[in-house]
């Protein structure tokens, strides 16, 4: 399918790693130029002469926090400076606050609640403020919210990243309700369980406690959370999803909340 984005500009948040920098290089693909959006500025750095290598785009780098709304004010004052981004057409809300610890989040700090709901769910609103001036109003626009099977179903131990994740999803439908007029789509994509880096490092440290090979503690724990097609996402099954939302292909869906995670949230089993 021929999604016809060349020459299109995106802003992808979180983007150092992970779901975020298999989005940036799925957009890149189909010639997208795109702006990648993290604190840590040598990561970031890393991570654009990896992507650059690989494709023939501009990458702009954004060493910004979205939890601070002067940090992203700055980011997209530089970034409107920049040719090939002073319209942005994608705006990608990626960041997210790792679940890293298991033990119960009701018991965590209020400092760690606010945090979860600061990037995740704060950050998108003050990312999409902040980006409305300089987003294109010719139909092109999308800003598209990766939340998560947390905001869905009870997923232990995700209370705080669950909060987070279905309040994104609902200011998703609110913001593609007011954002129509400008001829803006806004989508959330709802993945379950994903092959990152930091996923892969989290399931050797379960195998490794539980004396089996990573496989098979993969293949139990996929069973154990009710995931229909037995196994987790690969990042490029979500990144496919945006640059499609992100195309006049999606041009009539707005305001959806599209599963990206193998039927998990069919048979949700919790743990
Ligand atoms: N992995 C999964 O299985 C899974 C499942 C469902 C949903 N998700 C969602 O998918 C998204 C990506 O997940 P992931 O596993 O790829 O994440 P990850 O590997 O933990 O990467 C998170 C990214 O967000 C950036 N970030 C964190 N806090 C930030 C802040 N305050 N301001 C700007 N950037 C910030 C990080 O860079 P810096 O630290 O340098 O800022 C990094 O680039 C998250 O929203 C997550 O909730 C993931």
């Amino acid at each position: 399918m021929e999604l016809n984005i060349r020459g299109r500009s995106a802003l992808v948040t979180g983007a150092s790693q992970g779901i975020g920098k298999e989005i940036a290089s799925g957009l890149a693909r189909e010639g997208v130029n795109v702006a990648l959006l993290a604190r840590n500025r040598e990561k970031l750095e890393a991570t654009a002469r990896a992507l650059q290598a690989e494709h023939d785009v501009s990458f702009e780098c954004l060493a910004a926090d979205v939890t601070d709304a002067e940090s992203i004010q700055r980011a997209l004052a530089t970034l409107a400076n920049k040719q090939a981004f002073g319209t942005l057409n994608i705006l990608v809300h990626n960041a997210g606050v790792p679940a890293t610890r298991p033990d119960s989040q009701l018991f965590w700090q209020d400092s760690e609640w606010r945090e979860v709901i600061e990037v995740k769910t704060l950050g998108a609103l003050r990312l999409a403020r902040a980006a409305l001036p300089m987003m294109a109003k010719d139909g092109s626009g999308r800003i598209i919210n990766i939340t998560g099977a947390t905001g869905v179903a009870v997923l232990k131990p995700g209370l705080l990243h669950g909060a987070a994740n279905a309040a994104l999803m609902q200011a998703t439908g609110y913001l593609a309700s007011e954002l129509a007029s400008q001829r803006i789509t806004v989508n959330a994509i709802v993945p379950g369980l994903v092959a990152t880096e930091n996923r892969r490092k989290w399931l050797q440290g379960i195998a490794a406690n539980g004396g089996r090979a990573p496989e098979e503690t993969l293949a139990a724990l996929c069973k154990d959370l009710g995931i229909a097609l037995g196994r987790w996402a690969q990042m490029s099954e979500v990144a496919d999803l945006v640059a499609f939302l992100a195309s006049d292909r999606a041009s009539y869906i707005t305001g959806a909340k599209i599963p990206v995670d193998g039927g998990l949230t069919l048979n949700m089993r919790g743990r």
